[in-house]
């Protein structure tokens, strides 16, 4: 039995549904870094982390009839999402840390907001390169944490905001900020795992008001009801946590979507490597 991630993640955990709300948000944007990093047609790669198997899909449809995609997976409920989708592709359901997979069977590895769920990120980063053939790649993905996102507002709600998250984070999973540098740690950690010509790319993903409605459903969900709900009220003033409220409450006037200054700045950041 594996025991639970530095996140919570363990083999029968399920956040299918924000999973799929972020790929639906930010996934085709995401399209056009797998390219720039090297992915090409007949290639075989290798998903860690796969989620819900939207990304597959994409990597599926690159590598094309000629290449490979597998899609591995910790979360028996992530796993069957990604099956349901019918792509033919390989899916495996396993722990990035443990891979039962052959040495030298991929050209390119893609892992994406997935390494920080991980206990021994450097340990894993050292494996999944094993898997690589000559030449190959791997691909570390990172969406901005949740303190890096801006909303234009309000600064000063939104540093309280930023600063109850980390409390949250700190009570709920003992990690304080030292251990939420995701972004930036790539590059050190590649290193740290031996991979050379390690080179970063970030994209930023914009909007503004009025959303469109994937945007707005991941909005929605996974940053106003659940990063932003309930959650956070112990850590807030009484009257700072009812202006969030107001902001995230679609039947509110104030509501942050319907603001003609809503600005919103979602980073992407993708350091390739290889052995
Ligand atoms: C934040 S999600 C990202 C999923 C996907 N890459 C995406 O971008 O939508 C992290 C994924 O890593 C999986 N995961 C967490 N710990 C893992 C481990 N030790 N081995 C394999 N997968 C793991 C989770 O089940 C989850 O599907």
């Amino acid at each position: 039995m594996t025991s639970a991630g530095p996140l919570g993640d363990h083999p029968q955990r399920d956040y299918a549904r924000k999973l799929r709300q972020f790929n639906a948000f930010a996934g085709p944007d995401l399209h056009s870094l797998m390219t720039a990093a090297g992915l090409r047609p007949g290639m075989a790669v290798l998903d860690a982390g796969c989620g819900t198997g939207e990304t597959l899909g994409r990597l599926a449809n690159i590598v094309g009839p000629d290449g490979m995609a597998v899609g591995v997976d910790l979360s028996a409920p992530h796993i069957a999402a990604t099956a349901s989708q019918r792509t033919p592709r390989g899916l495996v359901q396993a722990d990035l840390t443990r891979l039962p997979l052959h040495a030298g069977s991929f050209d390119f590895i893609w892992c994406a907001n997935t390494i920080n769920h991980l206990r021994d990120a450097v340990d894993a980063l050292r494996g999944m390169s094993a898997l690589l053939r000559p030449g190959g790649r791997i691909a570390l993905g990172q969406s901005s944490f949740l303190p890096d996102m801006y909303f234009a507002w309000d600064l000063r709600l939104e540093r309280l905001v930023n600063e109850a998250v980390r409390q949250y984070y700190r009570d709920r999973y003992g990690l304080d900020e030292r251990d939420l540098t995701a972004v930036r740690a790539l590059v050190g950690l590649m290193r740290e795992a031996g991979l050379g010509n390690v080179q970063p790319r970030t994209i930023a993903i914009e909007r503004v008001s009025p959303v469109d409605a994937a945007t707005e459903a991941y909005l929605q969900e996974a940053i106003f009801r659940q990063t932003w709900g309930e959650r956070l009220r112990p850590y807030l003033a009484d009257e700072d946590y009812a202006q969030l409220e107001r902001l995230c409450d679609p039947r509110h006037p104030a509501y942050a979507l319907r603001r003609p200054d809503f600005h919103f700045i979602h980073t992407f950041t993708l350091v390739t490597g290889s052995p």
